[in-house]
């Protein structure tokens, strides 16, 4: 499958979409318009998808390959190495889905408690599932062996923070780059201790 085909008008793909019930995937652009899209992606559009997944580079948790960006959202295919794990993460005011193409992973919520983020409540999801995104949530995510994920967000996330719980930082990073702290100091827009946020705020 090539990306081409997936970014597909309607009558192209129209076999996998049902008008009636909004389920199901013409482009992208339907995906984005009804989050829902979720929806169940058939198992052709599964098995094309993981075609297209691409690794992790070295130090990272999962290699990113963007599918689609325009003013109404994203698509992004995540391929995770072996039980690796993203840094917390927020989805710039975003709202969205994942979707688990394969293996399993563990979604960690974190809280703010006393000036720190902490762990808050985790949930087991596989293959199959979808995690919802809330905007102005902060979590992370480990994968349990390997892992593909697909990403809907709307609108496209643009100022995305990274949370450095061991130097207890927040970073703006920029938007090609995915939920981890960068070695490249150039993807990092922002960086602010929360101690001195803090500060600032008594
Ligand atoms: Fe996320």
């Amino acid at each position: 499958m090539r990306i081409s085909w997936l970014r597909a008008g309607r009558s192209e793909c129209g076999a996998l979409y049902n008008r009636a019930t909004r389920v199901g995937v013409s482009s992208w652009t339907v995906l984005l318009g009804d989050l829902r899209g979720a929806a169940p992606l058939s198992a052709e559009m599964c098995a094309g998808l993981r075609g297209l997944r691409a690794g992790p580079e070295p130090g990272e948790p999962y290699g990113r390959r963007a599918l689609h960006r325009d003013e109404t959202g994203e698509v992004m295919l995540a391929g995770w190495g072996a039980d690796a794990e993203c840094a917390p993460h927020d989805h710039a005011g975003g709202v969205g889905v994942v979707r688990v193409l394969d293996g399993a992973f563990t979604e960690t919520e974190w809280v703010w408690r006393d000036g720190l983020l902490a762990r808050g409540a985790t949930r087991r999801w596989r293959a199959g599932e979808s995690i919802p995104v809330v905007a102005g949530g902060i979590h992370s995510m480990v994968a349990h062996g390997a892992g593909t994920t697909l990403h809907v967000y709307r609108p496209a996330i643009s100022g995305m923070r990274v949370f450095d719980p061991a130097r207890r930082q927040t970073l703006s990073v920029r938007d090609d780059c995915g939920a981890w702290v960068p070695r490249d100091e150039a993807l990092v827009l922002a960086r602010v201790d929360w101690e001195t946020a803090r500060k600032r705020a008594r």
